[in-house]
């Protein structure tokens, strides 16, 4: 009955909502009818909470959805609206993008999905058909981080480094470039982001001996705007840059050999008003800094916050988090901008929480330090100084022998993406502890194919569970503490997202999602998911009503070579999942009204219902493995006439000729395609 009420529901809404009115119509997308992001849009999303445009909701990247129809109070009743299987078993990290109703999103191999975010049904796929022995070149499981949309277009990278432009309406190529050497090992797994008329792309690879970049593509046409390298190269080619020639000083010995590493793989923020581009930069390659760099040094701009100017990618100001890195402490983790008050007059701040377990707040536009905690249990370093730079504590140096180390090369917080709420001025945090082991690989060496990091990893195999575990961590930015804590058993668990509602979402890697109230942690709800989320939620409405999504599937390093300390995880199927509040139980009346309307679409409904709903789902929803018929008739028209009278021989699809005429065929055949219409959009 539930089924049927919401069915008809939906019906009488879209019968009497009419054509959405479009918020705004600037002339450079008067014409384009999907993805119709661009800066103004993206500029004001702050204040909408009605679509998720950009990776991080917003450019300054808070994943705070303005939206607070779900709230703490209610929150409790919250239920699965609806669902995709995306068909695949590995690690889901995307953040889905929702614009103007539709969804995009992706999942392994960079495969993109775009859905009718009401519903859930399928609108097209596009499958870049990344070569699977390229899987081997990404370190950390064949995973996408999510697209970006912008004047009409989807943006994907591609695991085997190309940016590839789609058709929002239709998922056709547009245009594709190949970012990458793809003799070299750069692999692409986190978002492109767009911004005055580019997308900006970074890749990972630095385990397997790559020079870091980021890229700027025109948004319109592919061509290349420009590119910033974060680490010198070969000292006998010409230098860059400016910024470049001044990181050649803090190297020794012949990095290059090994690209350096310092790749751009996952967070970007961007602030319009200043004109700054940022991106965290990652571990050197190998990890160890004496095989990299053997007369020491800083190694700039290794595990760094660089401010860019998107004009032209040049840098405007650093902030090295971790100098001479040799723990694999990248500084790719989010960055978030906002602005907090510090010492009483409000500051404009960037936030990160990065792998090496101390949280910085900095001045966005100078990059000046403004204040930096360990967030979670920190023994390589003794604190920061003045400045912000690291205070390494002694008797760290394992070149003579193993050293235990907290956090580790998982991160003290990794990709997982935290949240800022700026009701409750709190950061939530995917934060994690994890005992780390190092000690020098006395045989290494480089290789073209593998993994360079230069130290045993075989120290793990003697590690039991308990050194591994995970919370979620609400933290204060600007006394630089923390809140509360929600202990989760495993470490690895979702990205977060904080609501209006006064709400945090969070999955876990056991294979539930909760929601917790966001000023004081209290769980409130919870889903079971059947997999591990590793993925952060996102939120949006369409007509009014909110929407909370999560990507459930287990994966990324930490599944992939976690060992006993995973062990505990979900390990189930991917899927996309939709949760709302319960939908008003439509009136006796209008049931009655509904049922017995006159008119062809109304007739054609009722022969459905008599010949084939009981196979392909009342309202032509299928909840089982036969064909959706909205779908079908989405392809294939007044077709379905054809097979409903024909059937499909050699399958359970009956031919029904000898008990429906043409015509009702025909009647069926136009209800469903209203259907699609109506739903599908
Ligand atoms: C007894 C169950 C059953 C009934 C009743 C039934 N179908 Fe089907 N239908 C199927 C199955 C099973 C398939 C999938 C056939 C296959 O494997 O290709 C199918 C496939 C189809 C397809 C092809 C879908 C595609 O994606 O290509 C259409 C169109 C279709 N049915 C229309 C109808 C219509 C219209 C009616 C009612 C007049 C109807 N069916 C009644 C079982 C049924």
């Amino acid at each position: 009955m539930r089924h049927i009420s919401s069915v008809i529901l939906v019906a009488l809404l879209s019968a009497c909502g009419g054509e959405q009115a479009s918020q705004e119509a600037p002339e450079a997308t008067a014409t384009i009818t999907h993805g119709a992001v661009n800066d103004a849009r993206l500029r004001n999303a702050a204040g909408s909470g009605e679509d998720w445009p950009t990776h991080g909701r917003t450019w300054s990247e808070q994943r705070y959805s303005p939206l607070a129809s779900i709230d703490a109070n209610n929150v409790a009743g919250l239920q699965r609206r609806w669902s995709f299987d995306t068909g695949t078993t590995r690690g889901l990290e995307a953040t889905p993008i929702v614009v103007d109703g539709t969804m995009y999103a992706t999942g392994t191999w960079s495969v993109v999905w775009a859905l009718d975010a009401r519903s859930g049904a399928l609108l097209w796929t596009f499958d870049p058909q990344v070569p699977r022995e390229l899987g081997a070149r990404a370190c950390c499981d064949v995973v996408n981080r999510g697209v970006a949309v912008y004047r009409g277009r989807v943006y994907v990278g591609t695991l085997d480094g190309r940016l590839v432009a789609l058709n929002a309406a239709d998922g056709s190529v547009v245009w594709e470039v190949q970012t990458t050497d793809p003799n070299k090992n750069q692999t692409i797994t986190g978002a492109p982001r767009v911004l005055e008329g580019m997308v900006i792309i970074g890749n990972g690879g630095a385990e397997f001996g790559v020079r870091g970049y980021v890229s700027a593509y025109d948004a319109d046409s592919g061509a290349l705007v420009w590119r910033t390298y974060t680490v010198p190269g070969d000292p006998s080619d010409p230098v860059e840059s400016e910024a470049l020639a001044v990181a050649a000083d803090t190297w020794s010995g012949e990095w290059w050999k090994g690209g350096g590493g310092g790749t751009v793989w996952d967070s970007m923020a961007y602030d319009p008003e200043l004109g700054l581009l940022y991106v965290g930069t990652g571990n050197g390659s190998p990890w160890v800094r004496e095989l990299r760099s053997p007369g020491g040094g800083d190694n700039l701009y290794l595990s760094s916050i660089l401010a860019l100017d998107p004009k032209d990618g040049r840098l405007v100001w650093h902030h090295q988090t971790t100098p001479g890195d040799t723990w694999d402490f990248t500084a790719t983790q989010q960055i978030i901008l906002a602005d907090l008050p510090i010492d009483g007059a409000p500051r404009k701040t960037l936030m990160q929480a990065p792998k090496n377990g101390f949280f910085y707040v900095l001045d966005r536009e100078t990059g000046e330090f403004l204040s930096g905690e360990p967030f979670v249990r920190v023994t390589w370093a003794d604190g920061l100084d003045a400045k912000g730079r690291p205070i390494e504590a002694p008797g760290q140096d394992f070149r003579d022998g193993l050293r235990f180390v907290q956090p580790t090369f998982f991160g003290g917080h990794n990709w997982q993406s935290m949240s800022f709420s700026p009701d409750t001025g709190l950061v939530y945090i995917p934060a994690q502890e994890i005992l780390g082991a190092y000690m020098l690989d006395g045989a290494f060496r480089r290789t073209a194919r593998d993994f360079n990091v230069g130290t045993e990893l075989n120290v793990f195999a003697a590690f039991p569970p308990e050194v591994a575990s995970g919370h979620l961590l609400a933290w204060d930015p600007v006394r630089q503490r923390e809140a509360w804590r929600v202990p989760h058993g495993l470490p690895w668990n979702g990205g977060v997202l904080s609501t209006a509602g006064n709400l945090v979402f969070q999955g876990t890697a056991d294979g539930r999602f909760v929601a917790y109230r966001a000023d004081d942690g209290r769980p409130l709800w919870l889903d079971h998911t059947e997999t591990g989320v590793i993925a952060a939620p996102i939120s949006y409405a369409i007509e009014g009503e909110q929407y909370v999504s999560v990507l459930a599937g287990w994966g990324g390093i930490f599944a992939l070579a976690g060992g006993t300390a995973a062990r505990g995880a979900a390990r189930g199927p991917g899927i996309l999942l939709t949760y709302a509040l319960p939908q008003a139980a439509p009136t006796p009346e209008q049931i009655q009204a509904f049922v017995t309307r006159p008119g062809p679409l109304a007739d054609g409904e009722r022969l459905y219902h008599r010949w084939c709903s009981r196979c392909h789902g009342a309202g032509a929803v299928s909840a089982s493995s036969l064909p959706d018929l909205r779908e079908a008739a989405a392809r294939m028209g007044d077709g379905v006439a054809a097979v409903a009278r024909d059937g499909v021989p050699g399958t359970g699809m009956p031919a029904m000729g000898g008990e429906i005429s043409e015509e009702q065929a025909l009647l069926i055949a136009r209800y469903l395609l209203s259907r699609a219409e109506e739903t599908l959009r």
